[in-house]
């Protein structure tokens, strides 16, 4: 195992953050702990309750002054039970909110976030800048990881010593990892001691390295650790809020390479908490629902708590008797509320719906028959076999025979299960704790970034500008610039969607030349788009969005021939970007700023 490049750099420790949906956590691992067989990764363990788990529900409680006052379950308890009586309306409280990023079509770091448990009337609603929410998780984070290692006997360490590594989806688009970058700068995480890994590209490092803790299923064939050269693989992350799809191809003892650019949905497991939220809104009524979140939010969150329970504790079998049922324990309040404000009972009203039947209610006893509460799966499900089945279609994937499913909710049996009866031909690989393997894959990332030696480009990526006008262009794209007729909005493509991008720190792609527009300019700014389409023509295009911009510090009056000559490197999980004045040869690099009302 190679990881000299981390020595290089000084970097003696990794310390990793896997910021999730649902749940999240972090790991370190020390340089002499990694060149252990397996490495020795240490990850946080939390309380809750009397068990001991290794992520924290990504919740997180503010101040008035928007200060973090708690994360995980204590802000959960803070916040439903409220033990300390604090003054909640003046509180901030957000939950599950990485869904945001992309859930948010105009995400800057302008880009409020609304408290999660919201007021009735908009205008009462409390937020927060959503880059200062993320910034103080991260920070967090990073202050409790700094302790532990403190703790762990390390006083020699300073920060210097520290590469940080945070997980993205690798479905997120540019300008969402763009984002948890300015999040973490707040967090003060110095740029250079900074990456991102990928969650399926953590996972994969991960089961590559550790054989143990992976099931195999019949032949060998399957343990990821073992494929040779050549073999390729699927790796489903199902997680809380993303499905993230990545193909690999083993090319080497340690190293790997993307062979179909990732693909996946909005589908986690979270996905089946809203169905069941849905169908408690039809049975309750929003009135009622809104109405025991207000007055009693420890009773409200008591059922979701215990539904998020049973969900984990269902499985495959418990579809196989649809006379089966699930018993929730529905707290008084539930049942009181509803008759007050519906003037029946709980009971007798649940008869007069279409679940007749199908649910239950005795006294705190809320029974859902198997069959029903299976549906709550239906759209995560639906949703990942058809993405799956569009994708082993594929020329690519010819001969792929291995499936490995990792993510917390391929602990599921009803998942796996309808993936095994869908894909009979292919082999699925889980690890033991597979909600694990994204945060320790990322600390391995972190020693071996070189692992993944190329990518597949998810997007068409281009530089919207200005070039003589031609015919066939619009007249509407006509301006005239020191007379002469021009075309503005060209799309000027610099990747194409599907293009296999070479990773490292020298593989720039061609270069394009531009003039700047003024002679005096000292800085310019390249408007950045990305598309699905392949050679999109006008970034005004259908599908076409401006991510942001790509700014560069210009030679003082740059005299002479203007032009420079830009060219940029997106095969890493940053988008790094480089011009030469051709003048002077001068060269210098680009900043990847989001979109803001300034620029
Ligand atoms: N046994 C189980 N059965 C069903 N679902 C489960 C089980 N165990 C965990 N989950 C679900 O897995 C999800 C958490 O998975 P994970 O920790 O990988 O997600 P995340 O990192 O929060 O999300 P993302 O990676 O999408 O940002 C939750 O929705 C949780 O309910
Ligand atoms: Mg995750």
């Amino acid at each position: 195992m190679q990881s000299d490049k981390l020595v290089e750099h000084g970097k003696f420790i990794v310390a990793a953050i896997d910021f999730g949906t649902t749940y999240s956590g972090y790991a370190y691992c020390k340089h002499a702990d990694y060149n252990k067989n397996p490495p020795i990764i240490k990850c946080n363990t939390w309380i809750e309750g009397e068990t001991l788990t290794s992520k924290a529900p990504t919740c997180v409680l503010f101040k008035p002054d928007q200060k973090l006052h708690s994360f995980g379950h204590e802000a959960i308890k803070n916040y439903y039970d409220n033990p300390d009586k604090l003054q909640l309306n003046k509180y901030y409280y957000f939950e599950y909110f990485k869904m945001m990023l992309y859930e948010q079509k105009d995400l800057t770091t302008e880009t409020y976030l609304e408290e999660s448990i919201k007021e009735e009337d908009v205008k009462k609603r409390k937020k927060m800048k959503a880059v200062d929410v993320f910034g103080a998780v991260i920070g967090y984070f990073r202050d409790q990881l700094l302790g532990a290692i403190k703790n762990s006997g390390e006083h020699w360490f300073t920060e210097k010593d520290v590469m940080w590594v945070i997980t993205v989806p690798a479905i997120w688009d540019l300008r969402a990892k763009q984002f948890m970058r300015e999040s973490a700068k707040k967090a003060e995480i110095a740029h250079d001691q900074l990456m991102l890994a990928l969650e399926p590209e953590a996972a994969s490092i991960h089961c590559r390295r550790v054989p143990v803790g992976v099931q195999t299923e019949g032949d060998g064939r399957k343990i990821i650790a073992a494929m040779a050269p050549g073999a390729k693989f699927i790796v489903l992350d199902q997680g809380g809020g993303t499905t993230d799809i990545a193909v690999h191809e083993v090319t080497g003892v340690n190293t790997l390479k993307e062979v179909h650019q990732a693909c996946g949905g909005h589908w986690g497991g979270i996905t089946v908490n809203k169905q069941f939220y849905n169908f408690l809104e039809e049975i309750f009524g929003k009135d009622v629902i809104n109405s025991i979140k207000e007055t009693n939010p420890s009773a409200f969150y008591s059922l979701l708590r215990n539904f998020e329970n049973k969900k984990t504790s269902f499985k495959k079998e418990d579809e196989g008797e649809p006379e089966g049922q699930v018993t929730l324990r529905l707290p008084v309040d539930w049942t009181d509320t509803f008759k007050a404000i519906k003037s029946l009972s709980l009971a007798e009203a649940v008869e007069k719906t279409n679940f007749k039947g199908r649910v239950k209610v005795n006294k705190d006893k809320f029974r859902i028959k198997n069959d029903l509460f299976r549906t709550f799966y239906d759209y995560s499900l639906e949703n990942v076999i058809r993405e799956l089945e569009k994708l082993i279609a594929k020329k690519e994937l010819k001969g792929v025979k291995t499936l490995l499913v990792v993510g917390g909710h391929s602990a599921s049996t009803v998942l796996t299960e309808a993936l095994k009866t869908k894909f009979k031909n292919i082999g699925m690989v889980i690890p033991k704790d597979p909600g694990l393997a994204v945060l320790k894959g990322a600390v391995m990332f972190g020693f071996e970034p070189g692992t993944i030696t190329s990518r597949v480009a998810r997007f068409t990526y281009g530089i919207g500008t200005t070039r003589p006008f031609r015919e066939g262009d619009p007249e509407s794209k006509k301006i005239i610039v020191d007379g002469v007729e021009k075309c503005k909005d060209v799309f000027d493509k610099h990747i194409e969607i599907g293009q296999v991008l070479e990773v490292g720190e020298d593989k720039y792609l061609e270069e394009h030349e531009y003039v700047p527009l003024y002679k005096d300019q000292t800085s310019v700014n390249f408007n950045f788009y990305d598309t699905l389409n392949k050679s999109p023509k006008y970034v005004t295009d259908d599908g076409c969005r401006r991510i942001g911009s790509l700014h560069f510090q210009l030679t003082d009056g740059m005299t002479g021939k203007r032009s420079m000559a830009l060219k940029i490197n997106n095969s890493g999980t940053e988008l790094v970007s480089l011009i030469t004045e051709i003048a002077t040869k001068k060269q210098s690099t680009g900043y990847f700023r989001l979109p803001s009302e300034s620029n």
